[in-house]
This record gives C-alpha cells, structure tokens and sequence, in this order.
C-alpha cells in the first residue's frame, strides 16, 4: 500500500502541474479528490492492513489530500493571475477612459422642485396626503355632485371596495383641513390618475400641484396677485397670462389662467392652471366632518388652484409626445443632465 500511496501523489502532482486550463484542473479535482476519487478509493484498503498500521496509513492519507488541496490551489492561483494579465496586457493606457455617468434629476422633478421653491417663498408648507382615496375626500367634500361626469367608472379607477385612484390632488385640501385649523396656506405636488387612453398628450397616471390659502379676508385680488406672482417666477418675466371664467364644483367663482410665451408654442396662449375662491359648501362639508365650525364661511375665505405639470414640462421643453416622460430612455433623459 505504500507503493501505490507514493505512486499516486507522484502521478497527482505531476498531472495537476501540468494541467493547461481550469476545466483539466477541475475534472483532475474530481477524479482525485471527489467522493469516488482515487484517494477514497486507496483509503478503502486501509480495512485490508493490519490493525497497527493503520494510525500510520491514516496520518499519511490525510496528509496526502492536504498536499494535494494545496497543489489545487496553488495552481488555481496560477490560473486567476494568468487570466488577470492576459485581460490588461493590450490596455493602452495612454487612450481616454470611459465617461462616467452622472446622473441628474428628471425633468419633471426640476420643474416640480421649482415651483414648489417659488411658493415655499410665498409661505405655503408642504401638504401630502394618500393616492388611494375614498369617494368623499375626492368628490362629495370638493361639493362634486354623485352625478357629476368626473365620477363615472369610464373616467375614475375605482376598487372593488369603493375607493379609488384621486383624479385630482385637491384632495389634499380636504385632508389639510380636516387636520388643522386656519388659517392654512398648503400646496401639495402629486400625481393623480384618471381613466383615459394612453396617447401623445395623454397618461393615466400625471403630475398636479395643489395649492390651498385661507385667512380671514382673503379674496380675488389675493388669488390674481399671487398666481401671476408665481407664474412670472416659474417662466419668466416675458410671459403673458389671461384669466378666464371657468367652472369647478369646488371653487366659485372659478377661473382658468392662460399662459402665452414668446417663442414657446408658437406663442399660442395655453391652459396653465385652474383656480378659485374656495367655496363655502366646502367649508361646510369640512365642518360637518370635523364637528366644529373651524371653517366657519361667514369669518374664512380662501383660494385654491391646481396644475398639470406632465402638459407643462411638454410645452416649455417642446416634446412631441408626453410618453417620453414616462419611458426613461437615456437618449432623450441625458439632454436635460447639466
Ligand atoms: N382639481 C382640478 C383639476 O384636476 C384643478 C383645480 C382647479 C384645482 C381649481 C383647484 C382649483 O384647487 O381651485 O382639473
């Protein structure tokens, strides 16, 4: 047993030192080391020695597989190290590397940011409040009646259980007020879903910024004053804005401010935002909830306003198509790094 002991390491090591790539040195693992290797095979016979040779055969066998463990390794090393500098060895490192890539906030999110910064200025505070909302904070409280063609199946998602995807952020109106008592200066960024046919100009989910203001004399002049305040900070002095009597079941009266830029659009006037002067049947849908007369009409007056910000971002950065907001191709993305 001796003899085949000897002959076996000398043949082990000599056949592992000559193995030219990983996949001889692994299948030399197996036929040597592995669980029908050759070893266990020799350490079979250890049942055939006489009784006191065996703590002298066992020593040695153990000693064996740790030589040839270490052959493995020692030449699996070789291996890496080779496999390292042949990967460097053409590397010219005289030639430019690689740019890395910075990353950069998406163009929606550096719109939003802006004009949440001009109305941080003007004292509102940030607001939030959830997606999934119930019928009442996104219709009944915003005096929006059970008929009303907004609440329909074709243009709300609706859960099974009654609640829904809010179609608007003005439910963070509601939730503002249920929350704390005036006065209340608010806005709340947030996208908001509605029903409709993915195309160039349309996505089921978007973008809206809510504002919400109410103290104690608080009327139309206020609302005029600041919103073109906020419009002239958000796209330039240059800007024209028009406001037009519009209908809204949570404002009244309500209006709509147009926007027209030089150079932009073709300078064509575009929609911008909705507002108007809360009205009092929302104040009252808020107290009846709240069980106290907090918002009480006769002392409370307010305003409120929201905008798109998906259409925005289309017309100031001159998209095509509005799905290029939402498909995160690198191409269009990295034009707006800077
Ligand atoms: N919620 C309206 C919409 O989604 C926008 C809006 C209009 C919000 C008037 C307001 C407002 O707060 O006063 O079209």
């Amino acid at each position: 047993m001796d003899q085949d002991f000897q002959d076996l390491k000398g043949t082990a090591l000599r056949e592992i030192d000559e193995a030219p790539e990983v996949i001889e040195l692994d299948k030399l693992r197996v036929k040597y080391l592995g669980r029908t290797g050759l070893v266990s095979k020799l350490s079979e016979g250890m049942k055939d020695l006489p009784k006191e040779e065996r703590p002298r055969m066992g020593k040695l066998l153990n000693e064996l597989r740790t030589t040839l463990n270490s052959a493995f390794e020692t030449k699996n090393d070789f291996f890496s190290a080779r496999a390292d500098i042949s990967a460097v060895q053409d590397l010219d490192e005289t030639l430019p590397a690689t740019p890395l890539r910075i990353g950069a906030l998406h163009p929606l999110t550096r719109l939003q940011d802006r004009a949440v910064q001009i109305l941080r200025r003007l004292g509102f505070a940030l607001a939030s409040g959830p997606d999934i909302e119930t019928e009442w904070h996104c219709f009944d409280a915003l005096n929006t009646p059970p008929d009303h063609p907004a609440r329909n199946e074709s243009d709300t998602f609706y859960f099974p259980d009654g609640h829904l995807l809010r179609t608007h952020t003005s439910t963070v109106q509601i939730r503002t007020m249920l929350a704390q008592t005036p006065p209340v200066r608010v806005i709340s960024p947030g996208a908001a879903y509605r029903r409709d046919e993915i195309d160039a100009t349309h996505l089921s989910q978007f973008n809206q910024l809510e504002g919400l203001y109410v103290s104690k004399g608080v009327s139309v002049p206020d609302l005029k004053g600041t919103l073109e305040y906020f419009v002239r900070e958000l796209l330039g002095s240059t800007v024209e804005t028009r406001m037009r009597p519009h209908f809204f079941p949570f404002t009244e009266p309500s209006y709509e401010i147009d926007v027209r830029m030089p150079g932009v659009n073709a300078g064509r006037w575009m929609e911008l935002l909705g507002c108007g002067m809360v009205d009092p049947a929302v104040f009252e849908q808020i107290n009846e909830r709240r069980g106290d007369n907090a918002y009480d009409p006769e002392v409370w007056t307010g305003f409120a306003f929201g905008m798109g910000l998906d259409r925005l971002a289309m017309t100031l950065f001159n998209l095509p198509d509005i799905r290029l907001l939402i498909e995160n191709d690198q191409r269009f993305l990295a034009q707006f790094a800077s």
